[in-house]
């Protein structure tokens, strides 16, 4: 198959490639589109065989159930049981925007888009072209992240491509995604609700409308010893093809470890990466250093994070360290995706 790549943007007020895409999903292919967290790979959430279309592009595991993108608030009461005072409160508040709800899920929603679940999670995306497009594809879109299974989840177009060309229909190309990191993800169906995955609406921000809310104690822990509570947290996810480590500890005694650990690796011959802050990049001696920006802007790391992750894969870096990124609100959902990218393998120095 051809994969049609089409750049959208400002200028191009032309309508006419979102209308085509939203055919394309009406038909039952797949389109891969741009949201403010990272790009979706996009079927019509209605259609079994699409979401069966979705897994097999992506090469996951069937019961790793999906996101139902959604363009506006009728759409989510025609595909959840009920819309409980819980969810309409964040909706006032974080839709559109990077927020998914877990809610029972009504006949509407195929088991297919759901995993097997009773539950689905619903989202409503707050970038411009997300939003016609999921309108243009009929209001209820099923996506993913538009990466292969176990790559890092992709921030702009030519990541998709290099994961997904051949394999979709079409792939709306908006530019660089503005958040990079995937959306917090909340459990309503359970008391106290609970966040599965953390993102850039932070616990803080969903107990100022909810009052309690639980946070899963695997997201940031490497050994909390239990099982996780999102069926996709449970998959080794966003890993770099080298082996990657991060060091925790005060600022002079990571950056005098690494840099030990990086001139071991390059006396062993290996290809080493770094992922560092713009106050230590210059201290390393690394094949590929990486910097995410200033040490006090976790959204800049949060913006950068899976880009370098790529960029390792890219230049075949097999040694990775990376300094740890610890601290409230947006650190922890960069905390909890390096976790995950370096199979929780920290050091402590
Ligand atoms: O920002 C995002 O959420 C992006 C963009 C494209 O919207 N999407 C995304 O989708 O990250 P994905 O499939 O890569 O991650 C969805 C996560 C998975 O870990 C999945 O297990 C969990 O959401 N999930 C989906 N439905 C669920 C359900 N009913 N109950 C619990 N977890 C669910
Ligand atoms: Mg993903």
């Amino acid at each position: 198959m051809d994969t049609k790549v089409v750049r959208i943007d400002e200028s191009n007020k032309s309508e006419a490639p979102i209308r085509e895409a939203g055919e394309i999903i009406r038909a039952g292919g797949l389109v891969a589109f741009p949201t403010e967290t990272v790009y979706g790979l996009g079927g019509d959430a209605l259609n079994p065989i699409s979401s069966g279309k979705i897994y097999e592009a992506k090469g996951r595991p069937s019961d790793n159930p999906l996101i139902v993108h959604i363009a506006d608030l009728e759409a989510l009461e025609a595909i959840v049981k009920c819309v409980p005072e819980t969810a309409k409160k964040l909706a006032a508040a974080f839709w559109p925007g990077p927020l998914t709800m877990i809610l029972e899920k009504s006949d509407l929603v195929p088991k297919e888009t759901t995993g097997g679940l009773d539950t689905v999670a619903v989202r409503m995306p707050s970038d411009a072209v997300a939003l016609s497009f999921i309108r243009a594809a009929g209001g209820y879109v099923a996506a993913p992240s538009a990466n292969r299974s176990g790559r890092p989840s992709p921030t702009r177009a030519s990541y998709v491509a290099q994961d997904l060309d051949g394999r979709i229909e079409m792939i709306l190309d908006g530019g660089d995604a503005t958040l990079g990191l995937e959306s917090t993800i909340v459990d309503l169906t359970v008391e106290p609700p609970a966040i599965l995955r953390p993102g850039f609406i932070t616990g803080e921000m969903l107990r100022q409308k909810l009052g309690r809310v639980d946070e899963d104690e695997t997201l940031f822990s490497a050994d909390s010893g239990q099982a996780p509570k999102a069926p996709g947290m449970k998959y080794r996810h966003y890993a770099p093809k080298g082996e990657l480590t991060i060091v925790r500890g005060p600022a002079e005694e990571v950056t005098d470890f690494i840099g030990k650990e990086l001139a071991e690796g390059r006396r062993n011959g290996k290809k080493t990466g770094v992922i560092a802050t713009d106050e230590t990049i210059d201290k390393y001696e690394a094949d590929v250093p990486r910097s995410v920006g200033k040490r006090t802007d976790a959204a800049a790391a949060a913006k950068g994070l899976y880009r370098v992750l790529r960029e390792f894969d890219d230049e075949g870096v097999e040694l990775i360290y990376s300094e740890s990124f610890d601290g409230e609100g947006i650190s922890q959902a960069v905390m909890n995706r390096l976790l995950k990218a370096a199979g929780h393998r920290v050091i402590n120095v």
